[in-house]
């Protein structure tokens, strides 16, 4: 009898339609795209770096806010897996003529499309289109309420890095309370066993955070002491209504991540991690974000891999 491979075993336990959140996942399906990430990491790598996984679906970018990181990997990703792609200009399409989201979505569909990936700046439309169309969903950044690509490519560089993510001390700071890939982050490390801190200003931290599991501190050294990686966000100052702190000044005084913060306080190997863009010399300077702790530029290398794996599992329609 012919031995099924890893990747449609894989694929034979998957049974989403959509990835909508990694509040939806469970721990085995978050290992099972971790794992099928591993092989597409080694794929990347090759000198031609494409399988014909996919060969024969459609995948559409629909970006609705803007993104360098995201859009160019979910494009890449699907291209190293042989999917034809299509990238939407939402200022150049007709919903500039007040077509509905749904509308449009229905439209493409009527061209016959496989997924859709979807950025938008309110939380749950990834939701709300996974009701109106037949084709897969995947957020990728829904508003201040999910981002679960971006958690996955965190969780899957985390552990490649350190070996494990189970009692692993992760420290998340800056603008919680904007923050999309804060709320995934954390569900993916309480799923998958990390103890989790939270930090920053008062003002853009979500009240009863402590409900999530993790814990809560405002004094930044605490937040760095006994972290095996520093999670650092990007102040979101688009989504804030108005200023949530007196000026840059007193951010990175208070909540800069710089190298003699990291000297004072940190682990002597601590992972530095960012989901980019950087305010360089706000939530980290130039020192920190470069320097030998750094994997930034892994996150966003291991995104593609990652981004395969969700593409790959979501292929087989439920
Ligand atoms: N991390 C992230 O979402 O970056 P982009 O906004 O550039 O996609």
């Amino acid at each position: 009898m012919k031995r099924r491979s890893k990747t449609s075993a894989a694929r034979a336990q998957w049974t989403k339609k959509h990835l909508l959140g990694i509040e939806d996942l469970t721990k085995e399906e978050i290992l099972l795209i971790l794992d099928q990430a591993e092989g597409f990491r080694e794929i990347i790598e090759r000198a031609i770096p494409k399988v014909p996984a996919l060969r024969g679906k459609t995948i559409v970018n629909l970006f609705c806010e803007p993104s360098t990181r995201t859009r160019t990997s979910f494009e890449l990703a699907a291209k190293r897996l042989s999917a034809d792609t299509v990238n939407i200009a939402m200022a150049a399409s007709s919903f500039q003529k007040g077509e509905t989201l749904k509308d449009t979505v229905r439209n493409i569909e009527a061209m016959k499309i496989d997924m859709v990936i979807i950025r938008h700046s309110s939380a749950g439309v990834p939701k709300f289109l996974s009701g109106c169309t037949k084709a897969a969903i995947v957020n990728a950044g829904d508003g201040a309420h999910e981002h679960p690509t971006q958690a996955l490519l965190d969780v899957f560089t985390m552990r490649k890095h350190l070996g494990r993510i189970e009692g692993l001390n992760v420290s998340i700071i800056g603008d919680i309370a904007h923050s999309r890939v804060a709320r995934s982050n954390i569900w993916a490390l309480k799923k998958l066993g990390a103890n989790v801190t939270v930090s920053g200003p008062k003002t853009m931290m979500p009240a009863r955070m402590e409900e999530m599991g993790v814990r809560v501190v405002y004094d930044i050294g605490a937040a760095i002491k006994g972290a095996d990686v520093l999670n650092v966000l990007r102040i979101q100052l688009e989504r804030q209504e108005t200023p949530l702190f007196p000026g840059t000044r007193e951010y990175v005084k208070c909540f800069g991540i710089d190298k003699e913060r990291l000297a004072k306080h940190a682990k002597k190997d601590v992972l530095i991690m960012h989901p980019g863009p950087i305010n360089r010399g706000v939530e980290l300077s130039q020192d920190a974000a470069d320097g030998e702790y750094s994997v930034i530029l892994d996150q966003v290398k291991n995104g593609v891999a990652v981004r395969m794996a969700v593409l790959f599992l979501l292929s087989v329609s439920k």
